[in-house]
């Protein structure tokens, strides 16, 4: 992670988790200095989702979610961990600094990004002066509110306007060749445009920066769109044509439709259907799916009817399985043979076409439906290989839930009883990525060790109390106490939030979550005294390793001069610090 640790630590001192909180979730009790509300995380109807405002920590006694603002941002609005920092610097007005190789790279990438967008104003320019791009667009219903939504533009024939307009300097030539806009000839020193006379596409990412194109042509010919190449801005498996204006046009996205077409997610829009992305004319990839999953958990795959459809369903649902979440639902929506989204919209309108997207198939009945016919269900060998099939498919799944569903409704369609299938999927090999919280958390502690961590980690000042550093011991902890008070240290005013990022995606993280939100039954006034006993305890434990090492080495090998007065001294100390 290429974001300093020093940023980091002052981002999360600028910002207030329960400011931050409150502008999402309702938190109408209080309790000392914790909030309470009900959990955004999980449907419950009592109060169990706690926040504190001096550990700036965030913990759902209900379903387990925890967090700092960081984690906050990125369970909630599903943001990656650089997207989060981002996204809280934008609230406080800091700006994420660059690290050195991170500067020099994204200044290149900066410059492709202003070179995307003049040519984004460039074709939409050349729109408004060519009648023949107009009418093109109004015979396809496009209205000019949606063309300027969208930002439609429109390259002339020939082969050389944006080569001559934008790209005056070589080093003009080169952004123009890097975005994709200018194709260089072969063994010349000459270039071409890549789009000539065709409607333009501007592709924008999730932030709206525009990132590549796609062109259509106005006639009849081939290819019928052409895109931008991949470039350093544009990867066609990650984005997702529209998601910025979906994401502009709704608060939340309480549901996703993807579509095939530039064309589609325009229609849809424009008939007040907002909600629609396409993918760039490859199938739904890993990539796709995730960065949806982030702003909804709804999505609705949209298809031909015919053949091909299908068999484009059958592969997204593929992609989709092993990404299965119980919190997602998905679904299926297929179009009457010949339709596509924008020729049915334009057709019947925005009510019908969504009563279509509300009667989508679940992708239970897609999945099951395909895999029986293929299989002949009225023969008893039929429907055990129809059985066999599916369980390939339910065994890939970590979604516990979705997955005993599947089992069940398994059970019904081939007949078999539903115990011999749970046996079945029980001897698959465990889910790679489930949480490791139960397995850290059994760690056994020294409970001296282990006091101290909690009390270290809920009131992180008493780092102060700790002038010398503690001598170093075998037991289990003791290192990571030694860690936790110099991280302190450096930071005397750290929360328990902005501490616990130090351990983001370490072992320790889940077991850290779980004692900075324990309660040691320690009252306000006498949590320095049992901090300070806790570390004691751990001290006198160094002093026994070193008398009963030297111990046993007098015992069989005698010691030396200088460890006989080495002895001598651990006995007197110790003796003194019980006596303290
Ligand atoms: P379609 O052929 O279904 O076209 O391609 P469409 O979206 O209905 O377009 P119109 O209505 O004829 O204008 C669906 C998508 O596949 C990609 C494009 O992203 C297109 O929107 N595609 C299609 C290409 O990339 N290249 C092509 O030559 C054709
Ligand atoms: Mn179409």
């Amino acid at each position: 992670m290429s974001i300093p640790r020093d940023f980091i630590d002052l981002l999360l001192t600028k910002v207030d988790l329960v400011d931050l909180i409150k502008l999402q979730v309702p938190l109408p009790k209080k309790t000392g200095s914790n909030y309470f509300g009900r959990c955004p995380f999980h449907t419950e109807k009592s109060a169990s989702f706690s926040v504190s405002q001096p550990k700036q920590f965030y913990y759902c006694f209900g379903c387990g979610a925890h967090g700092n603002a960081i984690d906050f941002m990125m369970q909630h609005d599903r943001l990656s961990f650089p997207e989060a920092i981002e996204a809280l610097a934008r609230q406080t007005g800091l700006e994420v600094p660059k690290t050195v190789t991170q500067a020099t790279k994204s200044d290149n990438l900066n410059d492709l990004y202003d070179m995307a967008e003049n040519a984004m104003h460039y074709y939409y320019n050349q729109m408004r002066q060519s009648q023949r791009a107009i009418d093109y667009l109004k015979q396809r219903g496009i209205s000019g509110k949606t063309a300027q939504q969208f930002n439609l533009g429109y390259a002339q024939p020939g082969w050389s306007h944006i080569l001559d307009t934008l790209g005056q300097t070589p080093a003009d030539k080169k952004k123009l060749l890097d975005t994709g806009l200018i194709i260089k000839k072969p063994d010349a020193n000459d270039y071409y445009d890549r789009f000539r006379d065709r409607i333009i596409f501007p592709i924008r990412d999730y932030r709206g920066r525009y990132i590549g194109f796609g062109g259509r042509i106005l006639d009849k010919g081939e290819p019928k769109y052409l895109n931008s190449p991949e470039t350093p801005l544009f990867q066609k498996g990650h984005e997702l044509y529209g998601l910025y204006q979906a994401l502009q046009s709704n608060r939340q996205l309480d549901k996703v439709l993807i579509v095939e077409g530039y064309m589609d997610v325009i229609a849809l829009f424009q008939h007040d259907i907002t909600y629609a992305v396409a993918t760039l004319g490859t199938a739904t990839t890993p990539h796709h799916l995730q960065r949806l999953f982030r702003y909804s958990s709804n999505l609705i795959f949209c298809f031909d009817g015919d053949q091909a459809g299908r068999t484009a369903a059958w592969r997204a649902l593929q992609v989709l399985f092993p990404l299965m979440q119980d919190s997602l639902q998905i679904q299926f929506l297929f179009l009457p043979d010949g339709e596509d989204p924008d020729s049915l919209v334009q057709k019947e309108g925005k009510a019908s076409f969504e009563e279509r997207v509300n009667k989508a198939h679940s992708l239970s009945t897609f999945f099951f439906q395909t895999l029986s016919q293929q299989a002949d269900m009225a023969s008893m060998e039929g429907r055990a290989r129809f059985a066999t099939q599916a369980l390939n498919y339910i065994k890939q799944l970590s979604a516990n839930l979705f997955q005993s569903i599947l089992i069940e409704e398994l059970s019904k369609r081939a007949r078999i009883d539903i115990n011999e299938l749970k046996q079945q999927v029980k001897g698959k090999e465990a889910p790679k990525n489930s949480p490791p919280l139960q397995a850290t958390t059994t760690i056994k502690l020294p409970t001296s060790i282990r006091l101290a961590i909690t009390l270290l980690l809920q009131h992180p000042h008493l780092a102060g109390l700790i002038k010398t550093p503690l001598p170093t011991n075998t037991l289990p902890g003791h290192t990571f106490l030694c860690q936790l008070l110099e991280t302190i240290q450096k930071s005397p005013n750290i929360t328990t939030g902005a501490l616990l990022e130090y351990w983001r995606g370490q072992k320790e993280e889940a077991l850290l979550a779980k004692l900075a939100q324990i309660d040691p039954i320690v009252p306000e006034t006498g949590i320095e005294n049992e901090f300070l006993g806790a570390i004691k305890q751990i001290t006198l434990s160094t002093y026994d390793e070193e008398i009963n090492r030297l111990l046993a080495k007098a015992a069989q090998e005698g010691l030396s001069d200088e460890e006989k007065v080495a002895l001598t001294s651990w006995i007197t100390t110790k003796k003194s610090l019980y006596s303290s």
